[in-house]
Formats: C-alpha cells, sequence, structure tokens
C-alpha cells in the first residue's frame, strides 16, 4: 500500500482503537487517535482538558475548532510522511473537510477510510464490559477478553478502571451523537468512492486479517 491516510471510522466500541493499535504496529506508521489525546489533557489537567472533560464524561462530542487544532498539529508531525491512522477523527462533516483540506495542503493523497460496522447490541457490552489498566494501558473487557484476576491487569498487576463515559447515560449520549453527526461521513467517503465496509461482529484477530486483506489491494 503505498503511503496514504488511514481513516478508521465506526461507532464507540466498534474496535477502532483495538484495531488501529494493531495495524499501526503491523504497519510501523503513526496511531492518531483524538480521544486518547483528549483523555490524556484530562489527565494532566491542561487547560484543554480541563475545558474537555465535561462534555467527554457526558459522552458529548468536543468542539470542532479544539478537535481539529490538536489533530492538525500531531497529523503535522515528521513521522507521518510515511502515512498514519486517524481513530475516532474526524467525526463530523466540518471536520471530514477540515482534513480534505489538511491533506490538499500536504500534497498528500484522499484517505482510506475503514467503516468498522458492529450490531448495536454488541457495541452496549464491548463499552460497558471494557477496563483499561492506569499502568500501562492495556485493554480488557470483562465479557470478551477479561482480565485472569479479577479487575487486574495479567501483565503489571495494575488496578483496572472504567473509563466515565463507558457509563450507560454516557453510551446513550455517544450512540446518539455518532447517528446524527459521524454516520453521514459513511456516504461523504462512500460517494467519492474511498470506504471499505469491514465487519466488525467478528473476533478482533479476524478482523485485522480483513483489514490487512483491503489494505494489500489498496
Ligand atoms: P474516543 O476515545 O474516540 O471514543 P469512541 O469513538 O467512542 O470510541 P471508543 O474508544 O469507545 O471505541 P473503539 O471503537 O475505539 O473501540 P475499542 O477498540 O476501544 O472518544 C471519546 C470522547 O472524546 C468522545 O465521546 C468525545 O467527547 C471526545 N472526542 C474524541 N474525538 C473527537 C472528535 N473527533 N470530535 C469531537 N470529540 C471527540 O473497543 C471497545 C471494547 O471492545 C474494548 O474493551 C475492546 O477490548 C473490545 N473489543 C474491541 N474489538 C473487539 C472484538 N472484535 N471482539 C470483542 N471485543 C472487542
Amino acid at each position: 500500500m503505498r503511503a496514504r491516510a488511514l481513516i478508521f471510522l465506526g461507532a464507540p466500541g466498534a474496535g477502532k482503537g483495538t484495531q488501529a493499535r494493531e495495524i499501526s504496529m503491523r504497519l510501523g506508521i503513526p496511531h492518531i487517535s483524538t480521544g486518547d489525546m483528549l483523555r490524556d489533557a484530562v489527565q494532566k489537567q491542561t487547560p484543554l482538558g480541563l475545558a474537555a472533560k465535561a462534555q467527554m464524561d457526558a459522552g458529548e462530542l468536543v468542539t470542532d475548532d479544539v478537535v481539529c487544532g490538536i489533530a492538525a498539529a500531531r497529523i503535522q508531525q515528521p513521522d507521518t510522511a510515511n502515512g498514519f491512522i486517524l481513530d475516532g477523527f474526524p467525526r463530523t462533516l466540518r471536520q471530514a473537510e477540515f482534513v480534505d483540506g489538511l491533506l490538499r495542503q500536504g500534497g498528500r493523497s484522499a484517505p482510506l477510510v475503514l467503516n468498522i460496522e458492529v450490531d448495536p447490541a454488541l457495541l452496549f457490552k464491548r463499552l460497558t464490559g471494557r477496563r483499561t489498566c492506569p499502568i500501562g494501558g492495556h485493554i480488557y473487557n470483562l465479557y470478551f477478553s477479561p482480565p485472569k484476576n479479577d479487575e487486574i491487569c495479567d501483565l503489571d498487576g495494575g488496578k483496572l478502571f472504567q473509563r466515565a463515559d463507558d457509563r450507560e447515560e454516557a453510551i446513550e449520549q455517544r450512540l446518539h451523537a455518532y447517528e446524527q453527526l459521524t454516520r453521514p461521513l459513511v456516504d461523504y467517503y462512500r460517494q467519492r468512492a474511498l470506504l471499505k465496509a469491514v465487519d466488525g461482529n467478528r473476533p478482533p484477530e479476524a478482523i485485522t486479517e480483513e483489514i490487512c486483506r483491503i489494505l494489500g489491494d489498496a
């Protein structure tokens, strides 16, 4: 595959982060997650983090200007020269147009968009079951990939925690925001023949293999 921006699109819990981490490792290109950048800012209590926290905890989107600003700064780093993966960005039409402009300005080709599709009932279990290790950041799922010992990381013994936005009320708001603001991007990219559908209802390894096959053909 030529050096190209890959966009991982999908509902909350679709497995964008899981797949982006694996493909980033296999291809040796950066994984750029606006969710991870924002959570890092919240944890460090930077002005950005303090401003974004309430919206994130409630499951609402952070404003386009803020997210486009942090994403652009990261995309313009030299390590993206051989391609990069965007996870959770863009997720509004305005953000998608912003990415188009940024790629054009940088003399890069149009992105390849992988749309990970998952049944809604499964999404809910993936989100309520997610647990993260505070030490190494390893992610488990109590239903699908539980730790050996109750809520303790197998790798470094960290006490696993649940993301604030993985509570039921916030999940409903996130899924609503996805339907209203992000799903229109599927048509936006499909109309330009940039979209590939990926069946995300299967085990992670099978999904990774399908993505690699798509990338090999691209
Ligand atoms: P963000 O962090 O981007 O959250 P999200 O899009 O809601 O995505 P998730 O991280 O919840 O899910 P995922 O698809 O990555 O799934 P994962 O692989 O983790 O954004 C968080 C918040 O930040 C937003 O709500 C918003 O406030 C703000 N924000 C971020 N970007 C923004 C933007 N561009 N604009 C505005 N605001 C923005 O998997 C989930 C679970 O399922 C895990 O437990 C995993 O182990 C498990 N799992 C994954 N794949 C499988 C599988 N195939 N089988 C079984 N289990 C699986």
